[in-house]
């Protein structure tokens, strides 16, 4: 039977070439705010003994999570087989650590509530910095998509002479990756707070004809972004693409970089987002296979 795929909390492209590409069912659910602001949710296919994945990018859950959860929850209730959940984007992960006394380790809760409600977790690049993997904090199974296939494409098919630049050491592991062959550099970064950041640039760096290409897993404030093209004017006359896995882009940030001065700005579509020229369709398709044998489901 085909798996029913629910697209949460809004339909999005990406929800529905998933669906396409497994030759899913259209989840369908009736949901609204009660007088008291709780929440009235009926799921409408019938889903006993059915795989069900849920898609929902987990960018700025905490209006909605709860929701997501009751979602998960009833499913069960009602004998689904297998509750997955593909979000291309997973918050929670930058608290990694208590800095300071009394700080939540947000991390490892939001891990052990979406552990709770889901059979499996498939994502994109994850903020893993100071959690080596998803199994330190998440106690389903999980697969971690890796989008640098789809950006080094992206580069090497539009970008004249490109010359990659990472923002900060966390960007080594998709830059060194993107690159291959092409030239390529790591800035040092140091934050101060959301939204402040220093950046620090190797001397001599030559940029000679060359489009620098600043390549980031998140823009979010944008700062990293900003402080990176600021400078690069300062070296070239070339304008810079910035290329990134998830757009963020909290507040002002989106208009902040084109104020910046860059000659484009491309993401993948892990959060819905003007920027989005990078399909992550059949990587996700891909990582569904791991968790099932109908996919791809014909028929
Ligand atoms: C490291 O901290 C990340 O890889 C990004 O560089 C960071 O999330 C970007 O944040 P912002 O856009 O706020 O500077």
């Amino acid at each position: 039977m085909k798996p029913i795929l629910f697209d949460f909390p809004n339909s999005s492209l990406l929800g529905a070439t998933l669906r396409e590409n497994i030759n899913g069912e259209e989840g369908k659910i009736v949901i609204h705010p009660f007088p008291d602001g709780e929440t009235y949710l009926r799921v409408q296919n019938m889903v006993k003994d059915r795989d069900i994945i849920i898609h929902s990018t987990l960018f700025d859950p905490n209006p909605w999570i709860l929701n997501l959860l009751f979602l998960a929850d009833s499913l069960r209730a009602q004998g689904a087989k297998r509750v997955g959940l593909i979000t291309p984007y997973l918050s929670y992960m930058r608290q990694d650590k208590v800095f300071q006394t009394g700080e939540a380790l947000t991390s490892k809760t939001f891990a052990g509530l979406l552990s709770s409600y889901f059979d499996y977790l498939i994502t994109v690049d994850p903020h893993l910095h100071r959690y080596r993997s998803l199994d330190e904090i998440y106690s389903i199974p999980t697969i971690v998509v890796k989008a640098a296939p789809l950006l080094s494409e992206w580069i090497h098919k539009n970008v004249g002479n490109p010359f990659l630049i990472g923002p900060d050491e966390e960007s080594t592991q998709w830059v060194k990756e993107i690159a291959k062959k092409l030239p390529y550099i790591v800035l040092s970064k140091v934050r101060h707070e959301d939204g402040h950041v220093d950046i620090t640039w190797p001397i001599g760096v030559n940029l000679e004809h060359k489009t620098p290409v600043l390549v980031d897993d998140i823009i979010s404030s944008g700062a990293t972004m900003v402080q990176a093209i600021l400078h690069l004017k300062t070296l070239t006359p070339i304008a810079p693409i910035c290329v990134a896995i998830h757009p963020i882009f909290a507040y002002n940030a989106y208009q902040n970089l084109w104020d910046a001065g860059v000659k484009d700005i491309v993401t993948t579509n892990s959060i819905p987002h003007p920027s989005n020229q990078m399909d992550l369709t059949q990587l996700l398709v891909e990582a569904l296979g791991a968790f099932s044998n109908y996919f791809p489901h014909k028929g």
